[in-house]
Order: structure tokens, then sequence, then C-alpha cells
């Protein structure tokens, strides 16, 4: 269901949104301000509040009305149905938008598993076979492929961590070898449980009626050693949504698929003629509806429960569920 004009009203006006958290919260622990999500780090703990900020090609581009309360609680739904597939880091969650976790070591290499041929950035697996590229972080890709067409089977693409405000780099397990950032037999293991998580996520989202196209998983050692799944999981953040209705006539008319993830806002972005480098354009209040809309119908289309919007102003609920008064 669309949201409530008159609640995406309020939320849409100054301070309804969550773009930076005060002072007051960096007595949660040490901050790290990535894109869209605060980190606090405080000993075993770390508290993610996730902002309604939204990125695409790497770059901040304003904030959308529930974006955080839907990441945030997407999350969480996932994180409670894979654990069966591998443990995750969430201890609870606290605020609609908040989620207390167990502090890890971030494994420094991102696990992008891709199903489909697809993506608009110049780093995309698409681009780069527009470009006539046929081998893509050490897999062959045949002939005759169409955009957007499903691959043969899903392939794990890596890629390293770039610093803030560069782009992450894809990269062939070898290089990944070569740079000591991670061994073969961890990199072994950790292949085979990110590819039976996209199984299982795929199957999932297929019951819903919809398409996980590609994701990325990040991966930590816990305190006691196990390796679990940190950051998010199948978020719209992380991850590539199609509907499965319409998918084949869109392919057979040679059109993109219906997604149901930022891919409209890249598009959008794109159609203004930013491709990631310079300033993007400002985020005008009729997308930033249309976008708050979709990601509450991609909740909804993937829980199969109707999204209840907290709309008290996020950052003193925040205060008040994370204890500061
Ligand atoms: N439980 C965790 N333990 C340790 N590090 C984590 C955990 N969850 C997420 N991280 C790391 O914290 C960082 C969060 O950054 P993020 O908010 O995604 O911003 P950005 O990716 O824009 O820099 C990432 O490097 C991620 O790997
Ligand atoms: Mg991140």
């Amino acid at each position: 269901m669309p949201l409530d004009p008159a609640v995406l009203r309020n939320a849409l006006a100054p301070g309804g949104t969550l773009d930076t958290l005060d002072g007051r919260f960096d007595a949660l622990g040490t901050r790290y301000s990535g894109k869209v999500r605060e980190n606090f780090s405080r000993g075993q703990e770390r508290l993610i509040v996730v902002t309604d900020r939204v990125s695409a090609f790497d770059v901040v581009l304003g904030t959308i009305p529930f974006k955080g309360q839907v990441l945030n609680r997407l999350a969480q739904h996932w994180f409670e149905l894979s654990a069966e597939v591998m443990p995750g880091h969430v201890l609870d969650v606290p605020d609609p938008q908040a989620t207390r976790a167990i502090e890890c070591t971030p494994i420094p290499v991102e696990m992008v598993v891709r199903g489909y041929l697809t993506g608009s950035s110049s780093t995309s697996i698409l681009r780069a076979y527009e470009r006539g590229e046929r081998s893509f972080c050490g897999h062959a890709l045949p002939e005759g492929l169409r955009p957007h067409e499903r691959l043969a089977a899903p392939l794990l693409t890596p890629s390293t961590k770039a610093a803030k405000g560069d782009h992450d780099q894809s990269v062939s397990k070898d290089v990944l070898f070569e740079r000591g950032l991670i061994d073969p037999e961890t990199f072994g293991e950790l292949e085979a449980r990110v590819m039976k998580l996209f199984a299982f996520g795929q199957a999932e989202a297929a019951k819903r009626g919809l398409i996980l196209v590609d994701t990325k998983y990040e991966l930590g050692r816990a305190p006691d050693g196990r390796i679990v799944l940190i950051d998010e999981i199948h978020t719209p953040d992380s991850s590539r949504y199609w509907y499965a209705d319409g998918y084949e006539d869109a392919m057979a008319k040679g059109e993109p698929p219906r997604a149901l993830d930022k891919e409209f806002l890249r598009r959008w972005l794109v159609s203004k003629g930013f491709l990631g480098d310079g300033a993007p354009p400002p985020l005008s209040p009729e997308i930033r509806t249309e976008a708050a809309n979709r990601y509450v119908e991609l909740f909804e289309q993937l829980t199969g429960r109707p999204f209840e919007p907290d709309t008290e102003a996020p950052q003193e609920r925040l205060a008040r569920n994370l204890g500061l008064g």
C-alpha cells in the first residue's frame, strides 16, 4: 500500500527524515559514519543506525522518507530467515531503524554474487560485457548474452573494500590472494557458504514473486572465532530485486525488467546525465515520494506484511530507544 499522503508530507518536511545524528549519540561509542549508516563501536558490541540517506554510484544524494526503517526491518527479516544457512551478527533491534550487533573483525572482501548480466554503473558486469570483456573477475562469459539475461549459474565476483569516497573494485580471487586479503582455504569455505545463501535468498524471493538478481555479503569473525554475516543482508541497498512476473515479457521486448530496488533511482540519475562523477542532481519531492513508496512496496512484497511506519520524529525516538534520555 502506498504511504498515507499526510504521513509522507510530514516526513518530507525538514527534520522528518533522519539525515545525521547529533553529538548526543557519540555517547554510544566510537562513531564511524558510512554513506548510509552511523556505526558506533563499543567493545564487543556495535550499534548500527540506519539513516534515511540514500546513495547511488557511491554518492549520497539526500534522504528518502522511512528508508531507514524499511532497510533495518528488511535486514532483520532476512537475518532471521537465513540463520539456518549462516548465522548473522544481530543481537537485537532496539528501534525501527537501529540494530545492536556483535562487533566482529571484518573480512576485507565484499562477496558479490550475481545471477544476471545487468547493472548500470561503469563497474557493473553488464557495462564490462558491453565493452567486449568476456572475462569478469576470472569467470569466462559466453558470447551472445543479452542485457539483463540470467547467467547460466550465479557468479561470485568479489570486490575489495574501497576507502570512503572511492569506488569498490571487482577483482578475481587470485588478486585477493596476491594482495594477502584472504587465504585460498578461507575463501573456498566462504564461497561455498555465500553461494548457498544466495540460492536460499533466490528461492525465498521466488516464493514472493521476486527475483533476487544480485547481492553483496560482508562477513566477519566474531570474538568466539565463528565467521558470521555482518553489515546487512538482501536489502535494496545491497541487492537488486526484479518482479518475476513480466521478466520474460520484458526480455522478449528487449526492455529492462521491472525493478523494485534502487535501479530506478540510478536510471533517473543517468537520465539527468549523472554517472557517479561530479555533483549529483538534487532529489525532487516527487522522486523522494516515489522512492519511499517503492521501498515500502518491496518490504510488503518480500515479507507479505503491511509496512507500518513509525511516524515519530526519528532523532528523538532513537535517542529514547537507545537510552540517551
Ligand atoms: N558487526 C560488525 N562488526 C564489524 N564491522 C562491521 C559490522 N557490521 C558492519 N561492519 C562494517 O562497518 C562498516 C559500515 O560501513 P557502512 O555503514 O556500510 O558504510 P560505507 O559502506 O558507506 O562505508 C563496513 O565496513 C562494514 O563491513
Ligand atoms: Mg557499506
